[in-house]
């Protein structure tokens, strides 16, 4: 297999020649990644040339509503999905309210929803609110050591009763990645519809949701190189079960059903520069020329290998650190490359400090509450967060470890 080429990969991104960002090494991007060039070109033809309601009959109109067609058209191939089982809504949190409304609807008193305490909260609170129509609410929870979640334990949550089992692909703050095929089958066998947060995994390379076999799984573009879009992909068989969202007569289109909000038809389009980003890295590196998925899942591979070498001696680095708790696995081939670390002190005072000496990096509870508290980290002390992604470099991860000696 050939090995990512990070200069042809940092080509790609316009931050890394802008001279402000000189210096400045970028280890927050799980909150938010730089944006590839593709997605920018396509952002600012269609500010300049396609900026109108998009599906009427003239040139410019038609145009804009081709190029949103087609990014739906290009992402679902690449997430191995039908078109019509992927919509872009505002963002993740809002897609999982609108789901959770629409099971509110469709779900009756006493029937029941496993969610975990390791997500973010946007897969989380909009589920456990539901325990206000009479839904029955289930915690599976993680181990407080490792932040794990396991399998065996959902098994004893599930019976006949429960209708949707939630989980992340990974989580922002322990990075685990989890084995989403063998939970959804353990889900699908007691009955149960099955909704990941791929939010922190989707960054690392676009995982085939088809193969995957989740019902819903949801990711937000703005993490993965593009605009600020949430993506949503709902298989066929339950988004037409599920009650319609949107307006009454848009009801028959599957993947307008759960977008009520009107559509950011410039970011939608501009969407579509995220299967360049791929295409392109898979020409570059001699990858298949096959399918969307064959060449999603080349590229899923490369950077994958990329983030795993560089990853392992940053956690080796912090591992044994008396100061510190590393959370989550040790080994990176079990993990994406998110990594927090609780440490004896506030967290965001030692981000700032890191600031000053170029590692953009974050301190906090990035919203995951719940699963801070449950490994018994304190939220207002919060965790500093180191992530990357397949475009950091080795000098980076140097710059981050040198400075990381300094502060703790
Ligand atoms: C794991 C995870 N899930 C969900 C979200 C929420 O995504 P959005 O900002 O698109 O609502 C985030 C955002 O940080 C996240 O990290």
């Amino acid at each position: 297999m050939s090995t990512l080429d990070i200069d042809f990969v940092r080509a790609q991104f316009p931050a890394f020649s802008e001279p402000s960002l000189q210096g400045q090494a970028f280890f927050e991007n799980a909150g938010g990644s730089y944006t590839c060039k593709p997605v920018i070109d396509r952002l600012t033809r269609f500010y300049t040339q396609r900026k109108v309601q998009p599906y009427a009959p003239y040139d410019a109109s038609r145009l804009a509503g081709e190029e949103m067609d087609e990014a739906r058209v290009r992402m679902a191939a690449l997430l191995g999905v039908d078109t019509d089982e992927l919509s872009f809504g505002p963002s993740t949190t809002q897609n999982t309210y609108v789901l959770a409304q629409a099971f509110r609807k469709w779900m009756k008193p006493g029937e029941a929803i496993v969610v975990t305490n390791q997500d973010h909260e946007a897969n989380s609170g909009p589920w456990r609110r539901l325990a206000e129509d009479g839904i029955e609410i289930r915690e599976w929870k993680i181990d407080p050591d490792t932040g794990s979640l396991n399998p065996e334990d959902l098994e004893n949550l599930l019976d006949e009763k429960t209708r949707l089992v939630c989980f992340p692909h990974c989580s922002n703050v322990v990075g685990e990645i989890n084995p989403v095929t063998e939970i959804t089958a353990i889900a699908h066998a007691a009955g149960a519809f099955v909704c990941v947060d791929g939010v922190s995994y989707a960054p690392h390379g676009f995982p085939n949701v088809g193969d995957l076999g989740p019902d819903i799984y949801l990711f937000s573009a703005y993490k993965t190189y593009g605009p600020h879009q949430g993506c949503m992909v709902i298989r066929r068989a339950l988004g037409e079960l599920l009650p319609n969202q949107a307006h009454y007569f848009n009801a028959d289109v599957l993947y307008k059903r759960f977008t009520p909000a009107g559509p950011d038809h410039a970011q939608i389009a501009a969407s579509a520069g995220l299967a360049d980003y791929v295409d392109q890295l898979c020409e570059h590196h001699g990858g298949p020329d096959g399918g969307a998925s064959q060449r999603g899942a080349f590229v899923h591979d490369l950077m994958r290998a990329h983030e795993v070498a560089l990853l392992q001696p940053v956690l080796d680095a912090v591992k044994d650190r008396n100061a510190l708790r590393l959370i989550g696995p040790s080994d990176a081939t079990r993990r994406a490359p998110t990594v927090a670390l609780a440490l004896n002190r506030e967290a965001g005072p030692v981000a700032s400090e890191l600031a000053e000496m170029g590692v953009m990096a974050g301190g906090g509870d990035f919203y995951a509450v719940r699963a801070l508290q449950a490994m018994g980290v304190k939220p207002d002390q919060g965790v500093l967060r180191l992530s990357f992604t397949h475009y950091t470099s080795r000098q980076e991860i140097d710059q981050l470890l040198g400075a990381l000696d300094r502060v703790l």
